[in-house]
C-alpha cells in the first residue's frame, strides 16, 4: 500500500505548473466516440481517472496512442461495442459520460452504475431525464443502465438541479441528434464550456455553454480535431491554498485566472495576497490569516471541490469560520482526520464551524476521498512534525505526480510503497 509521508513546516516557495483539468478530460475522452476520424487531445493530466477512461475506450475497440506524456491520439473507427462493464465503470464517477457518448454514437448504451468519491447520495435521475427527452428508453438491468433509441430527436430539457454531469451528458447525446435541443438550468463550470468548445472544434453546433441555457443543433457528422484541455482550476486552487497555509510565496503557472475567481476572492478575504498575470497567479502571505464564511455552490459560486482544502486553511486562521456545503450531502468526512492533527471543527449536518487554532500537528491519517486527501496534504505541509497519509489512491485519481510537483517548491513530501509496487498504467 502506498502512502505519503510529509515532514511539515517548510514554507513553499517557487513556481509550480498546473496540469489539464480532470473534470474536463474525463468528458472529452469519451466524447471522441462521436467521431470516426482520429482526434488528438493535448494537456491530458497524468491521473488514474484518465487512465481508466482511456482503458474503457480501448476495451470498446478504439485505438489509443500516447504521442507525448500529456498527448493522446484516439481513433474510434473500430468501435463496435456499446457496453461498459461493471469492472471498469465502478472505478470512477465519470464513467457515466460513456452513456451520453455511446447513445449519441449508436443509439444504444449499456454502462454499469458509476462509482466515484463517496459524497452521499449521487443519483443519475437528471441524466436519464435528459436521455428520455431525446427519445431514449432507459432501464436498470441488473446494475447496468441500458439505453436504447430507435431514433433520437432534439428535445427540451429542464434540469431540476444544476448538475455538471447531466449537462455534459445531454450535450454528448444531443450533438449528432437531428433537430434542436435546448438545455435549461444548465451547469456553467469551465469544463462545460471546454466540452462544448471541443465538440464545436469537431464541427458541432453548440451555443450558450457557460450560461444556463445551452442550445445544441444536431449535425450529421463530426470530424477529427486537435484540442488542448483547459488547466485544472481545482489543482491550481489546491496549490494556492498550500502556498498560503505554509506562509509561502508561490507562482502557480499555466492557469486561466478568470476560472480561479471564486477561489481568489475568498482567499483574499482570508488575508492571502494574490497577484494575477495572464496565465499565472502569485500567492503570498504577509500578515495573519482571518476567519471567513464560505458556502459552496455551482459555478460561479465557491466550488465544492475546494471546500476541504479551504476548511484546512481556516483551521490556521484567527477566529471562528463557518463552512457550508451546498452541493453534496456528505463532504465533511475528512474532518475526523483533521481533528487528529489538532483542528477544532464541529460539524452539524452540512455546516462546519471551524475555530482557528493557528497550528496543526503531524499525525497518521487516511484520505477518504480525492479532495479530502488534498486537504490532508495541505494540513501535513503546514503542520509541525510528520504526517503519514494512507489510501492515497483517492488522491492519485485527480492529482498527477503531486508529490514531485510539491517537492519542486520546497515541500518535504515523498511517496512510500510497502511493499514497493510499480505504478500501474492502463496503457
Ligand atoms: C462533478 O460531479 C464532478 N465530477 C465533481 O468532482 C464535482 O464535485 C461536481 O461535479 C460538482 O461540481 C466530475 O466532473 C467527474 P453534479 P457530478 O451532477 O457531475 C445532484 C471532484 O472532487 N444530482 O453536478 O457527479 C447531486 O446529488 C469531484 O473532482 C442529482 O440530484 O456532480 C449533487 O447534489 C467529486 N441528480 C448535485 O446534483 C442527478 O442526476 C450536483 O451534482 C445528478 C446530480
Amino acid at each position: 500500500m502506498d502512502k505519503f509521508v510529509i515532514r511539515g513546516g517548510n514554507r513553499l516557495m517557487g513556481e509550480i505548473q498546473v496540469s489539464g483539468a480532470k473534470n474536463a478530460a474525463v468528458a472529452l475522452i469519451p466524447a471522441v466516440l462521436l467521431c470516426d476520424e482520429p482526434c488528438v487531445i493535448e494537456n491530458v493530466p497524468d491521473i488514474s481517472d484518465v487512465s481508466i477512461c482511456l482503458r474503457i475506450l480501448y476495451e470498446l475497440g478504439a485505438e489509443v496512442e500516447m504521442l507525448k506524456s500529456d498527448t493522446y491520439r484516439i481513433s474510434c473507427k473500430g468501435v463496435r461495442s456499446f457496453s461498459v462493464p461493471y469492472e471498469s465503470a465502478k472505478q470512477m464517477r465519470a464513467s457515466y459520460y460513456f452513456l451520453g457518448a455511446l447513445l449519441g454514437r449508436t443509439g444504444r448504451a449499456r454502462v454499469s452504475m458509476p462509482g466515484g468519491c463517496p459524497l452521499g447520495d449521487r443519483p443519475i435521475d437528471q441524466h436519464l431525464k435528459a436521455f428520455n427527452a431525446l427519445g431514449a428508453n432507459s432501464c436498470n438491468d441488473h446494475g447496468m443502465i441500458d439505453l436504447h433509441a430507435d431514433k433520437l430527436r432534439g428535445g427540451q430539457i429542464y434540469f431540476d438541479v444544476v448538475t455538471v454531469g447531466a449537462t455534459m451528458n445531454a450535450m454528448l447525446a444531443a450533438v449528432k441528434t437531428e433537430g434542436l435541443t435546448i438545455i435549461e438550468n444548465a451547469a456553467k463550470e469551465p469544463h462545460i464550456v471546454d466540452l462544448a468548445n471541443f465538440l464545436n472544434s469537431m464541427g458541432a453546433d453548440i451555443r450558450g455553454a457557460g450560461t444556463d441555457v445551452i442550445k445544441v443543433r444536431g449535425v450529421s457528422y463530426l470530424h477529427g480535431t486537435t484540442y488542448s484541455v483547459i488547466p485544472d482550476q481545482i489543482e491550481a486552487g489546491t496549490f494556492m491554498v498550500a502556498a498560503a497555509a505554509t506562509g509561502g510565496d508561490v507562482l502557480v503557472k499555466g492557469v486561466i485566472p478568470k476560472h480561479l475567481e471564486p477561489i481568489t476572492k475568498k482567499m483574499r478575504k482570508i488575508g492571502v495576497n494574490i497577484d494575477e498575470y495572464d496565465d499565472a497567479v502569485r500567492v503570498w502571505v504577509e500578515g495573519p490569516l482571518v476567519k471567513a464564511s464560505i458556502k459552496t455552490q455551482p459555478h460561479p459560486g465557491f466550488p465544492t471541490d475546494m471546500q476541504p482544502q479551504m476548511a484546512t486553511l481556516l483551521t490556521l486562521a484567527e477566529g471562528t469560520s463557518i463552512v457550508t456545503e451546498g452541493v453534496w450531502e456528505q463532504r465533511f468526512r475528512y474532518v475526523d482526520e483533521l481533528r487528529r492533527m489538532g483542528a477544532d471543527i464541529a460539524v452539524n449536518d452540512k455546516v462546519a464551524i471551524i475555530t482557528g487554532t493557528g497550528k496543526l500537528m503531524g499525525a497518521p491519517v487516511k484520505a477518504c476521498d480525492l479532495r479530502a486527501g488534498a486537504a490532508l496534504i495541505i494540513a501535513g505541509l503546514a503542520a509541525h512534525g510528520v504526517t503519514e497519509i494512507e489510501d492515497i489512491h483517492h488522491i492519485e485519481r485527480g492529482y498527477g505526480n503531486i508529490e514531485t510537483k510539491l517537492r519542486g517548491i520546497g515541500g518535504d513530501i515523498c511517496k512510500v510503497s510497502t511493499p514497493p509496487t510499480a505504478m500501474k498504467k492502463a496503457l
